[in-house]
């Protein structure tokens, strides 16, 4: 039986495709590859040693889904497909809604048709809202999203709960992410965003490499120690082995499971561009600028049910996240080949 993988070229899709294998499973992997490139797939073969399907398709094609589900022995799927940009969904609301929510409909009605009833869904720390003071804990009011991309995640949140309720023979993880960063050791395999970055760390090692000038330091007046945001980094590989133990525990029993992926840890911009800096031996250039809208000042998770309930607890620092975030960057300054 196979773990069906979609959005599984992208960022978090192609190092949990890589510690898979590693533990032994097999997958089939699906992307439309609107926000990744085909040569994902390639080094991801290269650096298991492992050969698996993969398709182009979107998970908003029913007949297309049906299909694998008719080729391949899929007991599980983890679901990462989605559109991921704040800025972009807040111009593009009813793409994101499509993609996202209405992709996942269509994604487990198929599902729901071929018998398929596990499976592990990326949700994020954003559907915790604005109101609630971190560490923050699974069991807080979620809800508070202030853009359409977090909606989308909240969304799907309640029509996978209310699902679970209907049928309690599935099997149902909500994996919350804090921030990932970081790259495959190899530093072959890392993040690619399109375009100029959104997220903190493409940005910092795009100034490194000399694309970018210098970096827009967004307020550094929170209530933080330094002034500057504070996040929860956690290394993308570390998320990854967070799946391999989600899938594990749905494949044990059936419920409705949820659990932060962070380190329970918290760093500002300024600790982030230091522990670059370290890393590197690159000096980053960064200005003062007015705070972002809708950010926040502090964010970070208690990982303790993880911990408890999966024995998977994130064990890389944030001096080894640049570390690798830095070596991706620099053997390939311009991403994945086309
Ligand atoms: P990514 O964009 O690198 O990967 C998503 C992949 O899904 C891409 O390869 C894209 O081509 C594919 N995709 C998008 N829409 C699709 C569709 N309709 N059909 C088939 N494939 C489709 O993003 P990522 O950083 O790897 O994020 C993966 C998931 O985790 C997303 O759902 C994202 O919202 C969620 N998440 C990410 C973060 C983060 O900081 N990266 C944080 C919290 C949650
Ligand atoms: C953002 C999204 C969040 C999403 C997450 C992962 C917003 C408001 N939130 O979270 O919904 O789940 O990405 O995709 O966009 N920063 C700078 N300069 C930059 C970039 C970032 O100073 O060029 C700061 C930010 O103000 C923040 C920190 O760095 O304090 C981290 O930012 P980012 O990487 O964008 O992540 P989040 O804002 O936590």
């Amino acid at each position: 039986m196979a773990i069906l993988v979609t959005g599984g070229l992208g960022y978090i899709g192609s190092h949990t495709a890589v510690e898979l294998m590693r533990a032994g499973k097999e997958i089939v992997v699906l992307d439309n590859l609107y926000n990744c490139k085909k040569s994902s797939y390639s080094r991801i073969k290269a650096l298991t040693g492992r050969d698996f399907p993969f398709y182009e398709c979107d998970i908003r094609d029913r007949k297309g889904l049906e299909e694998i589900f008719a080729k391949e022995k899929i007991d599980c799927v983890i679901h990462f497909a989605g559109l991921k940009a704040v800025g972009e969904s807040v111009q593009k609301p009813l793409e994101y809604f499509d993609n996202n929510v209405n992709g996942t409909l269509v994604l487990l009605d198929v599902m729901k048709r071929c018998g398929c009833k596990k499976i592990v869904f990326s949700s994020s720390a954003t559907v915790y809202g604005v109101e609630n003071k971190s560490p923050l804990t699974e069991d807080m009011k979620v809800g508070g999203v202030t853009n359409p991309y977090g909606r989308t995640k909240y969304m799907i949140e309640c029509i996978l709960q209310d699902l679970y309720k209907s049928d309690n023979e599935w099997s149902i993880c909500l994996l919350r992410y804090f921030n990932p960063i970081g790259a495959h050791k190899s530093g072959t395999m890392g993040e690619d965003p399109n375009g100029l970055p959104n997220n903190l760390m493409p940005y910092i090692t795009q100034v490194a490499i000399g694309k970018l000038d210098h970096l827009n330091v967004y307020g550094n007046d929170y209530d933080t120690p330094d002034g500057t945001g504070v996040r929860d980094y956690i290394h993308v590989v570390d998320l990854a082995l967070g799946h391999v133990k989600a899938v594990e525990k749905a494949a044990d029993e059936s419920g409705l499971f949820i659990y932060n992926l962070g380190t329970g840890k918290g760093y500002s911009v300024l600790d982030v561009v230091n522990a670059f800096e370290k890393a590197s031996g690159v000096k980053i250039k960064y200005e003062i600028c007015p705070r972002r809208a809708g950010d926040l000042d502090t964010c970070y998770s208690d990982p303790s049910k993880a911990r408890r309930e999966l024995g998977w607890q994130a064990e890389r620092g944030i001096v080894e996240m640049c570390e690798d975030s830095w070596r991706w960057q620099s053997n390939n300054p311009n991403g994945y080949p086309d």
